[in-house]
């Protein structure tokens, strides 16, 4: 059976509450449930990973090194900010899909540059919660 995680960085454990103006209504929980459905509809192991902590999100990349088949990375506010996010992610042979709610470049300057661009695949952002169906079909698409 084919294996996939998706990591969520930090606050996104508040989707709901958190600026739902920008990020919706919908909680992470709710997320997971539909991707959980999506991978079971298509016989793929799924891994839902969050954490609000660089290092925890680092260790699961190299919990997973040589055990996954695809990566699906909503990084968070680290898109922006982490060099060790990225190196962790280099390591790593198979696809990586780049995910964002909203479309960090068509907000504030701050969130133009992603750290996770360079090496993603793929980037799916502003479609909302879809944006990460997509990204998990595309995943599924091409391992
Ligand atoms: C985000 C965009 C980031 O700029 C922000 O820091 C987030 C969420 C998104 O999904 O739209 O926390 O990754």
């Amino acid at each position: 059976m084919k294996k996939i995680i998706i990591i969520n960085g930090p606050n996104l454990n508040m989707l709901g509450k958190r600026e739902p103006e920008i990020y919706g209504y919908t909680t992470l929980e709710d997320i997971k449930n539909n991707c959980i459905e999506i991978a079971k509809e298509n016989n793929i192991s799924l891994d839902f990973y969050q954490s609000n902590h660089e290092g925890k999100i680092i260790e699961k990349i190299h919990e997973i090194l040589g055990n996954i088949d695809a990566i699906i990375i909503n990084a968070a506010a680290y898109t922006h900010t982490s060099i060790a996010i990225h190196d962790a992610l280099k390591m790593h042979k198979c696809p990586v899909i780049e995910v964002h709610l909203s479309n960090p470049k068509e907000r504030e300057k701050f969130r133009h540059f992603s750290y996770i661009e360079p090496l993603a695949k793929k980037i799916f952002s502003g479609y909302g919660e879809k944006s990460y169906y997509k990204a998990l079909n595309y995943a599924i698409s091409i391992i």
